[in-house]
């Protein structure tokens, strides 16, 4: 098989000062793209690294999580190399306490940044991707968002937010050209670190077989224009790659539900012989017909 290059794509890369998005630049870069590196902190270095290679890389440092930081991105972006190919939404915050010793302004830091920031984000790019008929988007969500993780509740529900979000620009963007997928990655990053507090095998797990680099493949092929994929979201980290999917079972269909029938059929509702894996929230509703005789 050919190499997977991106020669004369542009892509931006946030959160790309350190970890994983820094490695997914350096990766993008060794590959023939221009990369955009956006950061709050280290971007400057973090580009002039990737410039050192012969590289094309400009630095960015907006706050995606304001529609005015991400509109200042896309001009950076815009005002470098005059479109965008690519687009990995990779910008993330994590605090992690039990539910109930959340602290509020951690749980809004977490919305603004992992929640509205990649809306943002992703919308001052969009009218590019759908004039140019083409663009390819790929979100960074987390196994505790697919899955759920006890002393994670707001990071998780942000980025299952990501995980929606992922699947609805990918059915909404079918129709001119844009691929939108997404990765729950897994890596020793600062954050993996901050996360995984107490929890000193795994953490030194991570450390030793999960670096960034393994993370980053999987993002090329996402990215990359031969790639069918859209609206998946694949598991990654170690280089094991792996793909989520949502399904629904067979369940059952009684136009006189009661309690009672929920409860007398509770084992059919959730046997998962046979489930059906759906391409959107609208095809539930042929499932919701009765079987015809
Ligand atoms: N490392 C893992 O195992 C893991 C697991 C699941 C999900 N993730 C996700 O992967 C992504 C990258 O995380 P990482 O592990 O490399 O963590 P990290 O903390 O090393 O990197 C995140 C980067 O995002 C930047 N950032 C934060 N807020 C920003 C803002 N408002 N504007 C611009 N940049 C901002 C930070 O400065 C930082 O450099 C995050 O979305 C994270 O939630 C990581």
């Amino acid at each position: 098989m050919s190499k997977l290059r991106f020669d004369g794509k542009t892509v931006v890369v946030t959160g790309a000062g350190r970890g994983l998005g820094h490695a997914h630049t350096v990766m993008f870069a060794a590959r023939g793209a221009n990369v955009v590196v956006n950061d709050l902190a280290g971007a400057d270095q973090a580009a002039e690294g990737i410039s050192a290679t012969g590289a094309q890389a400009v630095a960015d440092g907006h706050d995606i999580s304001t529609p005015e930081g991400a509109a200042g991105l896309a001009r950076t972006a815009f005002d470098a190399f005059g479109s965008v190919d690519v687009l990995v939404n990779n910008a993330g915050v994590g605090r992690f306490a039990p539910f109930a010793e959340e602290k509020q302004a951690d749980f809004d830091l977490i919305m603004k940044v992992n929640v509205a920031g990649i809306y943002h984000v992703t919308r001052a790019f969009w009218p590019h991707f759908v004039a140019r008929g083409q663009g390819r988007v790929v979100n960074t969500t987390s196994p505790a968002g697919m899955l759920g993780n006890a002393g994670q509740a707001a990071y998780s529900m942000s980025k299952g937010a990501i995980y929606a979000l992922t699947r609805s620009l990918a059915v909404e963007g079918a129709e001119h050209n844009i691929s939108v997928s997404a990765i729950a990655p897994g890596a020793f990053t600062d954050m993996a670190a901050q996360s995984l507090t107490g929890h000193d095998a795994t953490l030194a797990r991570l450390r030793e077989e999960m670096p960034s680099e393994l993370v980053s493949p999987v993002v090329l092929y996402l990215a990359h224009e031969t790639s069918p994929a859209s609206g998946i979201t694949l598991d990654a980290g170690g280089g094991r790659v792996g793909a989520f999917f949502t399904g629904s079972t067979l369940g059952i269909v009684d136009r006189a539900l009661t309690p009672e029938v929920v409860a007398a059929r509770w084992d059919e509702i959730i046997d998962r012989t046979g489930y059906e894996v759906l391409p959107d929230g609208n095809s539930l509703i042929a499932l919701r017909r009765p079987a015809k005789d």
